[in-house]
C-alpha cells in the first residue's frame, strides 16, 4: 500500500545503537491471568440478574453474598458444551450436542470468582479483560453489573476500578447465555479463552494503544526500513497536569540485542493523548512464514520523572501487498498462499484450547507445507496469532458478522486495534458467504464502510472477503481490496478477463470430504473413504453431496496455474465439531480436514504436502489389511513429488509410473496380504522408499507424547497419541480397542479423541459433583421491634425459643404483615461424617423481604431480594451435633417471612474419573496438562486383551505466567 507520505508528520527522532539491552524499568503495570478457581454452574435459576431498580444490587449469583459453594470449580478456558452428550434432536450444524435454540436447560450457565485486591491497589486503574466468551454475557464485579458483551468473538474489557475493593475481597460473576447461534457450525459456549485482570497507574498506555509498523520506500524491503510507532495513554488523574509527559521506546533485535532508542515528550493535560516516533533500522531481517524473525518494541512512559508503564510489544519488519500480476508479495517477492480455513475447536476440549494445543495444531499445518491461515469465520484468539507470528504462518484474520452498524463497526475496530500488531496477518477478511447481500448495491456500501474503517486503523493490510457468487457489476466484489473467491473455479478466468486490473486471493476451495483410514464409503457408520475424490451428485450413499467443492488436486492445480490468484486456503486444515457433510447422524463432525479432529493426517495431507514441501515425499494408500479380499482389485494410489514412482506388491515390481507436477499416481492392485511398496525416483536415482504391511493382531498400546517435557505452570500440555500396534510394532490400522486411562503425579487429563466422526464417546469425563440435602423444618418465630438486627439475643446460638410460635416455611408466603419485624429459629442435628462434605450450603427458597442469617450466633449473609434464592456457604459455622439457625427478617409489604423451604446442602467428596476411549482406525489421543507442581507424571494405558503400558511426562520447574491468586 502506498502509505509512506502519510506519516511526513513524524518526528524522526535519535537513534543510538547499542549492544546491550537496558535493564528493565519497574513498571506499575501487571498483567495477571485470571483463568484459574472459577466457580461454574449450568443453569440460570435465579431470574434476570441485572437488578435496574438500584445500583449494586445484582441478584442470585451477581449478588456479592450468593454462596457458590457447591459449583464445580473450572479451570479456563472452559467450553461447556463439550461436556454436554450427544443428541440427534439438536442442531446438526452445530455437532449434535443439545445447547441453543431447543434446549434453555443447557444453554445458560454462570461463572463467579472471588478474589482479593492487596491494598496498595488503591489509586491503580482496574482492568478486567476478556479474549472471548460465547455469547451475549453480562458480568457484575461486587453486585455491579459492569457490561454486557453480545458477541461471541471479539475481545471486550471493562474498567472496574470504582466498583473494585482493594484491602478487599472482590467477587466477579458472568452469565453466559448461548441460547442463540452466532455462526452455522460448532461454537461451543462458556469462558472460552482467557481472562485477564490488568492493573495500571492512572497514567498509561491504553489498551492496545501501540502500533507498531514497519514501512520501506515502494513497500519492497531494501537499504533501510522505517519503523513507526504511534502510542495513545491515557490519563485519569483529575487534574490532567503533567509537566513532562516522556515515551521512552527501545527495538530489541530477534537477537536479543537493543538496536534503536526513540524518545519523545511532551505537556499531557487531557484524558488522552497520542504520539507518534519513528526511526530508521539499517540492517533488518524480514518475518516470513520460513523465517519468523521477531523483534521487540518496549515502550516505557514517565510522567514528571517517574516510571508510569512499560510494555513490550512483539513485531516482525515485513511488507504485504498484492499484484494484478504477481498475485501476493511477501516482503516484494511473489508468495503463493498455500492456506487452509480453520474453526477454533479441537478434540478433547471443544473451542477451549489450552495455549500449547494453539502451538501443536499450527505446527502440524507448517509439517504439510502449509503457510497461511484463514481464521474462519470469525476473530481469533490472540493466542492462536501469537503462535503464527512464532512458528511462521501467515493468517487471513476474519470478521464474523458483516453490517456497518455502530456495534458491528466497534467490534471490528477492536479486532484491528488488538490484531495489527502481528506480522503474520496480512489480510482482513470482513466476511463470509453473505448470499444475501453480497450481490446487493446495500451489501457493497456497507463493505466499502466497513474497509474504509480497516484502512483508517491499519493502512498497511488490504481487505478481502470470502465472496461466492455474485461476481457481476454490484455487490461486494466491486469494492473489496482484494477479489476473495470461495469455490466456483469456472467462474474466475471469466472474470478475471473482463477486471485484469484487479488482485485477486482463493479465500475458500476444496471441501473435499474424507476420513482417516477408511477406504470405502459408509452410509450407516458415516465415513467417507479417504481418496481425493468429490462427488457432486446425490445419491443413497451421498445423501449431501458437496455440490460446491473441488478435490485437493483439483482447485490446486488450478491456482498453481495462475499467479495473479495468490494461492487460496482449502476448507479446512482439521475436522471440527458440527457441519457433518456428506452424511448428519451418526456423524457429528465435519470430513473436510485434512488432518482429523486430533491433528492425525489424512492422507490428502500428503498430496498437499508432495507439492507444498520441498523435501521429499513418497506416500502409499490405502492400508493393506484387507482379510477375504484376497485377489479383489484394490484402487492403491501414492502421493509423491518423484518424478517416478514404482509399485511393488511383495517384492513384485507392478510397474514404474511417472508423475505430473501437482498430480497423483493410481493402480489397480489384486490384494494379497503382505508388503506393498514404493521406490521414488529423481533423474533416475533412487531417493524415497516407503511400505504399507498386512499387521498382525493387536498385541500392546503405544503412547507418545508430542512433548516429553512440559512446563509445571498449570497450563502446559503434552498431546499424546495412543496407538495400538502388532507385535511387530506396527499400528493396527483397524483397531478398536477400548483404553482406559489412569494418571498419577502432578497433572491431569483434560481431554481424549480419536478422529472418529461418528463417535459419541465423552470427550471429557467431568466429576459432577452430586449433593444430599437435609430440610430444616423444625422452625419457630417470634416478632421483635429493634430495627437493627445486629446483636440481637434472638439470633444468638442459645436463646430459649420454645415459648415461640412453630413456622411452616414450606409455603409462599409468611405470617409477617406490613413493616413486621421477627427472627425466625430453627436446630438441625449434623453428623460428623455429613461435615466431612467438600462444601455445606445453607439454602432458602424465598427470605421476604430482608434477612440476616446467623448460624450458633454468627452471622453468614444478608438477603435484599424477596425473589432470590438465598444461598450460604456455612460449612465453617456448623459443628457436629446441635446447631442452630436463625434468620431477622424484616418485611416490607405483603406477607413476609422464610418461605418456599430451606435446606442444607452437603457436596459429596469427588471421586477419580475413569478416563477412557475407544481407539479410531489405530489411533487416539489424549491431553495432558500440568499443575504447578513439578514432577513425574505417569499416565497408564490398559485395554482389554493388551498389557498395560506406561509413559511419562517430565512436568520440569517454571515461573508461571504472574496470575491472580
Ligand atoms: C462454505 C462455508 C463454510 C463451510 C463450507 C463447507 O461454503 O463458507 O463455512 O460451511 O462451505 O463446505
Amino acid at each position: 500500500m502506498k502509505n509512506c507520505c502519510r506519516w511526513f508528520g513524524f518526528i524522526l527522532v535519535s537513534i543510538c545503537f547499542t549492544n546491550t539491552v537496558a535493564a528493565q524499568d519497574s513498571t506499575p503495570r501487571e498483567k495477571l491471568l485470571f483463568d484459574s478457581g472459577w466457580k461454574f454452574h449450568l443453569g440460570s435459576e435465579w431470574g434476570s440478574a441485572q437488578n435496574l431498580s438500584k445500583a449494586a444490587s445484582g441478584s442470585g449469583p451477581a449478588g456479592k453474598t450468593f454462596s457458590d459453594a457447591n459449583w464445580r470449580t473450572v479451570n479456563l478456558p472452559h467450553d461447556w458444551v463439550v461436556e454436554l452428550p450427544f443428541d440427534p434432536s439438536a442442531d446438526a450444524g452445530h455437532g449434535y450436542h443439545p445447547v441453543g435454540p431447543g434446549f434453555p436447560q443447557n444453554s445458560v450457565a454462570w461463572y463467579r470468582r472471588t478474589f482479593e485486591l492487596p491494598k496498595a491497589d488503591s489509586g491503580k486503574r482496574l482492568w478486567l479483560d476478556f479474549d472471548g466468551v460465547y455469547r451475549n454475557c453480562d458480568v457484575f464485579v461486587n453486585g455491579w453489573f459492569i457490561g454486557h458483551h453480545d458477541s461471541g468473538y471479539s475481545g471486550f474489557r471493562y474498567d472496574i476500578t470504582d466498583v473494585a475493593d482493594p484491602g478487599g475481597k472482590n467477587i466477579v460473576a458472568v452469565k453466559v447465555d448461548a441460547s442463540e447461534f452466532e455462526g452455522w457450525f460448532y461454537e461451543g459456549a462458556g469462558i472460552y479463552r482467557h481472562v485477564w485482570l490488568e492493573k495500571t497507574s492512572p497514567v498509561a498506555i491504553a489498551p492496545d494503544g501501540i502500533f507498531v509498523e514497519s514501512l520501506f520506500k515502494n513497500n519492497i524491503p531494501k537499504d533501510s526500513a522505517e519503523i513507526l510507532i504511534n502510542v495513545s495513554l491515557l490519563n485519569h488523574q483529575t487534574n490532567f497536569s503533567i509537566k513532562k509527559l516522556a515515551v521512552n521506546c527501545e527495538i530489541i533485535s530477534p537477537e536479543g540485542k537493543s538496536i534503536a532508542k526513540l524518545k519523545e515528550s511532551r505537556k499531557f493535560v487531557l484524558p488522552e493523548l497520542q504520539l507518534g516516533l519513528a526511526t530508521k533500522i539499517g540492517s533488518f531481517e524480514l518475518w516470513s512464514p520460513e523465517n519468523p524473525k521477531l523483534y521487540k518494541l518496549v515502550t516505557t512512559v514517565s510522567a514528571d520523572g517517574k516510571i508510569v508503564d512499560r510494555q513490550e510489544t512483539e513485531f516482525g519488519i515485513r511488507t504485504v501487498a498484492f499484484d494484478k500480476d504477481k498475485g501476493f508479495l511477501l516482503n516484494g517477492q511473489p508468495y503463493e498462499i498455500k492456506g487452509t480455513c480453520n474453526h477454533q475447536d479441537a478434540a478433547g476440549v471443544g473451542v477451549a484450547l489450552p495455549d500449547a494445543l494453539q502451538y501443536f495444531r499450527i505446527a502440524k499445518l507448517k509439517e504439510m507445507g502449509d503457510n497461511a491461515y484463514r481464521t474462519s469465520h470469525n476473530a481469533p484468539t490472540p493466542e492462536l496469532l501469537k503462535a503464527c507470528d512464532r512458528l511462521g504462518m501467515l493468517v487471513l484474520d476474519e470478521n464474523r458478522v458483516v453490517g456497518s452498524d455502530a456495534a458491528n463497526l466497534d467490534r471490528l475496530q477492536s479486532q484491528i486495534l488488538r490484531d495489527r500488531n502481528h506480522p503474520s496477518v496480512f489480510a482482513w477478511s470482513l466476511g463470509n458467504e453473505e448470499w444475501n447481500s453480497q450481490g446487493t448495491a446495500e451489501g457493497a456500501a456497507v463493505i466499502k464502510t466497513m474497509q474504509n474503517l480497516a484502512h483508517s486503523l491499519d493502512p498497511t493490510r488490504e481487505c478481502t472477503a470470502a465472496v461466492n457468487g455474485s461476481y457481476g457489476s454490484t455487490g461486494f466484489i466491486t469494492v473489496l481490496d482484494v477479489k476473495g473467491f470461495n469455490y466456483n473455479l469456472g467462474s474466475i478466468d471469466p472474470y478475471r478477463s473482463a477486471h485484469t486490473n484487479e488482485t485477486f486471493i482463493g479465500t475458500e476451495t476444496a471441501s473435499t470430504v474424507t476420513t482417516r483410514g477408511i477406504y470405502t464409503n459408509d452410509t450407516t457408520k458415516g465415513y467417507v473413504a479417504a481418496y481425493d475424490f468429490i462427488t457432486k451428485k446425490k445419491s443413497r450413499d451421498f445423501p449431501n453431496p458437496v455440490t460446491w467443492g473441488e478435490t485437493a488436486e483439483q482447485w490446486w492445480s488450478f491456482y498453481d496455474a495462475r499467479a495473479w490468484l495468490s494461492g487460496g486456503f482449502a476448507w479446512t486444515g482439521f475436522d471440527y465439531r458440527g457441519e457433518p457433510t456428506p452424511y448428519n447422524w451418526p456423524c457429528i463432525n465435519s470430513h473436510f480436514g485434512i488432518l482429523d479432529m486430533c491433528g492425525f493426517p489424512k492422507d490428502n495431507f500428503y498430496y498437499y504436502q508432495s507439492w507444498w514441501k520441498t523435501n521429499t515425499v513418497l506416500h502409499l494408500l490405502p492400508h493393506w489389511n484387507w482379510p477375504g479380499k484376497e485377489s479383489q482389485d484394490i484402487d492403491v494410489r501414492a502421493f509423491s513429488n518423484c518424478e517416478e514412482v514404482e509399485l511393488f506388491l511383495n517384492g513384485q515390481s507392478l510397474g514404474r509410473q511417472t508423475m505430473k507436477k501437482n498430480s497423483h499416481l493410481q493402480w489397480n492392485v489384486k490384494y494379497a496380504p503382505g508388503v506393498l511398496s514404493a521406490k521414488g525416483f529423481n533423474g533416475g536415482k533412487l531417493v524415497a522408499e516407503t511400505k504399507v504391511e498386512t499387521t498382525g493382531e493387536p498385541s500392546a498400546v503405544q503412547l507418545s507424547p508430542n512433548r516429553a517435557t512440559i512446563n509445571a505452570d498449570g497450563e502446559d500440555v503434552s498431546v499424546i497419541a495412543v496407538s495400538v500396534t502388532d507385535s511387530q510394532g506396527r499400528i493396527v490400522p483397524v483397531a478398536n480397542n477400548l483404553i482406559h486411562f489412569e494418571l498419577s503425579g502432578p497433572g491431569k487429563i483434560i481431554g481424549v479423541g480419536n478422529g472418529d466422526p461418528s463417535c459419541h464417546e465423552p470427550d471429557q469425563f467431568i466429576s459432577h459433583l452430586p449433593f444430599f440435602a437435609k430440610p430444616v423444618d423444625d422452625w419457630r418465630w417470634q416478632k421483635i421491634s429493634d430495627a437493627n438486627p445486629t446483636n440481637l439475643p434472638e439470633t444468638a446460638e442459645q436463646f430459649d425459643d420454645s415459648g415461640w410460635q412453630k413456622a411452616d416455611v414450606h409455603s409462599a408466603s409468611g405470617p409477617l404483615q406490613g413493616e413486621a419485624k421477627a427472627a425466625f429459629r430453627a436446630h438441625i442435628n449434623v453428623a460428623a461424617e455429613d461435615l466431612a462434605a467438600t462444601s455445606v450450603e445453607l439454602t432458602f427458597g424465598m427470605i421476604d423481604d430482608e434477612g440476616y442469617v446467623y448460624v450458633n450466633g454468627q452471622e453468614v449473609g444478608e438477603s435484599h431480594d424477596w425473589r432470590a434464592t438465598p444461598t450460604f456457604d456455612v460449612k465453617r459455622f456448623l459443628h457436629p451435633g446441635q446447631n442452630t439457625i436463625a434468620v431477622a427478617v424484616v418485611n416490607s409489604t405483603g406477607a413476609g417471612g422464610v418461605n418456599k423451604g430451606v435446606e442444607l446442602r452437603f457436596q459429596k467428596i469427588t471421586t477419580t474419573t475413569d478416563w477412557q476411549r475407544s481407539m479410531f482406525n489405530g489411533l487416539a489421543q489424549i491431553l495432558l496438562q500440568s499443575t504447578k507442581e513439578p514432577g513425574e507424571i505417569k499416565l497408564t494405558a490398559t485395554a482389554e486383551g493388551l498389557p498395560p503400558a506406561t509413559m511419562s511426562v517430565q512436568s520440569e520447574p517454571s515461573t508461571p505466567r504472574p496470575f491472580v491468586p
